[in-house]
């Protein structure tokens, strides 16, 4: 199956409800805020969510549209749900990643290139477990910021390791020693050279951007 997804969203992406959208020549991001109810996916796609309670099956949906937004005719019959929990479509070269909170969906797809994306709401519980997936470096520079700070740089950091575990795919990740995260001053968007030693060392590109409260990051580089 070929797509070329920078020209789906050309045509799809001006008159719709997004909160965020971004094309690049070789892959794409829609980030939707979830407004409506599950009719209003029930109408637009065939995929079905089997989850337990309404809130995910209306994340479930929300997420599963957004596929068909960049791709028109979504092949959702050939989706196929690992093991691990990593959902791909089967026979096919098309790489995506998606994320959802009871608020935002998020999707990045690509025909050539690895993709990962993660949406993380600030929560100030995340200093609960920080040291569960944070190393002594990233430790470190965190314990400058104020409260505050560390509370929304601590999720910014959690963000980028899940889209990380996500575009990798395969699992076998330990957070706090295969990627390692740079203090990104302060800002609020940007690009980040984050450090993965799971294989040899290398420098993954993710980007992210705050929305409201929530942390929005992703990546979409071939794996090593
Ligand atoms: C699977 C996981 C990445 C989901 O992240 P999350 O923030 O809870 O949920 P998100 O909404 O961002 O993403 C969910 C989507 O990720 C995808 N996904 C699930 N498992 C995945 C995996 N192993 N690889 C890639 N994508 C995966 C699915 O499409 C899922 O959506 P769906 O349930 O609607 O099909 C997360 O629960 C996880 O297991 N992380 C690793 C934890 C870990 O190893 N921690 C160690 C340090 S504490």
């Amino acid at each position: 199956m070929g797509v070329n997804t920078a020209s789906y969203f050309i045509n799809y992406l001006y008159a719709m409800p997004v909160a965020e959208k971004y094309t690049q020549a070789d892959f794409g991001v829609v980030v939707w805020k979830i407004t409506e109810t599950e009719d209003f996916f029930n109408e637009r796609i065939s995929y079905r969510s089997n989850a337990n309670n309404a809130n995910k099956i209306l994340q479930q949906m929300a997420s599963r549209y957004l596929l068909e937004l960049m791709h028109p005719s979504f092949p959702f019959s050939q989706l196929h749900k690992m093991d691990n929990g990593k959902v791909v479509l089967r026979d096919s070269s098309i790489d995506f990643s998606i994320t959802h909170t009871a608020e935002f969906t998020a999707a990045i797809m690509s025909a050539e290139l690895k993709v990962g994306i993660d949406i993380e709401k600030i929560d100030k519980r995340v200093l609960k477990v920080d040291r569960k997936f944070l190393n002594q470096f990233e430790l470190d520079w965190l314990s400058k910021l104020d409260v505050d700070s560390r509370i929304k740089y601590t999720t910014l950091c959690w963000s980028i390791k899940e889209t990380v575990f996500k575009w990798w795919g395969t699992g076998g990740i330990d957070f706090a020693n295969h990627i390692e995260i740079q203090d990104p001053g302060m800002l609020n968007q940007g690009s980040l050279s984050v450090n993965f030693s799971k294989t040899s060392l290398i420098a993954l590109p993710i980007q992210y951007k705050l929305i409201g409260d929530h942390w929005l990051t992703y990546i979409a580089i071939k794996h090593p």
